[in-house]
């Protein structure tokens, strides 16, 4: 069975923290749920850290779907949680509906997380009437980065941080069963932490939140175009993976890979019906 939308809930109330990262294809989606990890997002950053754009906004339902197949075929204990792309969710509660449902049952999501206050509320609880899980995110929503003039700090006067509070208390009340606050300062998510019922999931939020997000491709070094603040490097695999294939071609270019150890034999018998003869071998080549 895999992890619930009430088991991450159940975790708040014991006052146990909530690590989730986002992986894409299968095998990172094993790692993350072999470090036990309780909840993968399948996040629309995917956009920027697998497909090379610069924003999310290109990113399609299509693309999304595709995503979370690999993710569910590369776990079986993780909540799988994927987001909804920019305009396909916000045209109408219809068009909200039809596409949360292709991600849960062509995608085989177990949630679905869309960006929002207080204006998504009453499509949440249409989503969540008819039994699809949603994740709110409010606070630096990247599909708004243009609205928003870049990916810039949320909530730091008064008045952005009253608004933010009430567009939490709003998705709780419509019914997400958690939400992102994604780069905020972190006295704002404590606020809002202590505030809901629901796990909280902070990404540049700071300390306080319930649990916290991390960009696969951020935390792991693999991702050069720019790293956040808020993200920490557990890890370089970037130059890791520049230094094993650069040691690669330079054993192909002297003739060092692939040795006998890689490589495959066969009888001279064989050999000799095939070629009516061992063939000369003496440059190198079979
Ligand atoms: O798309 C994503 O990866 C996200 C996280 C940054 C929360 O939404």
């Amino acid at each position: 069975m895999r992890t619930t939308i009430l088991d991450l809930q159940k975790m708040k109330r014991n006052g146990q923290r909530i690590p989730m990262v986002t992986a894409y294809d299968a095998p990172s989606a094993h790692w993350v749920e072999s470090a036990g990890i309780p909840a993968v997002l399948v996040g629309d950053s995917l956009g920027m850290v697998i497909q090379g754009h610069d924003t999310t906004l290109p990113v399609t339902l299509e693309d999304m779907i595709y995503h979370s197949r690999a993710v569910v075929r590369g776990t079986s204990k993780a909540l799988i949680i994927v987001d909804m792309p920019f305009m396909t969710y916000t045209i109408s509660a219809e068009q909200a509906l039809t596409n949360a449902a292709r991600l849960m049952q062509d995608g085989g999501a177990g949630a679905v997380k869309l960006e929002g206050g207080a204006s998504m509320a009453s499509t949440i609880e249409r989503l969540t009437r008819v039994g699809i899980p949603v994740m709110g995110h409010i606070g630096l929503t990247p599909q708004s980065v243009h609205q928003l003039g870049g990916y810039r700090v949320q909530g730091r006067d008064q008045g952005q941080a009253a608004r933010l509070l009430d567009d939490a208390i709003a998705l709780e009340q419509a019914g997400a069963f958690a939400i992102v606050l994604e780069t905020m300062p972190a006295a704002l998510a404590k606020q809002i932490s202590e505030r809901l019922r629901i796990p909280t999931i902070g990404i540049g939020a700071g300390p306080f939140c319930d649990g916290q997000v991390q960009v696969f491709h951020d935390m792991l070094g693999l991702f050069e175009a720019f790293t956040p603040r808020h993200a920490k490097r557990y890890a370089e695999l970037g130059e890791a993976i520049a230094t094993a294939v650069r040691a690669y071609a330079e054993e192909v270019q002297s003739a060092q890979f692939p040795d006998a150890a890689h490589s495959f034999d066969m009888t001279e018998t064989a050999l000799s019906t095939v070629y009516g003869g061992a063939p000369d071998t003496s440059n190198g080549h079979g």
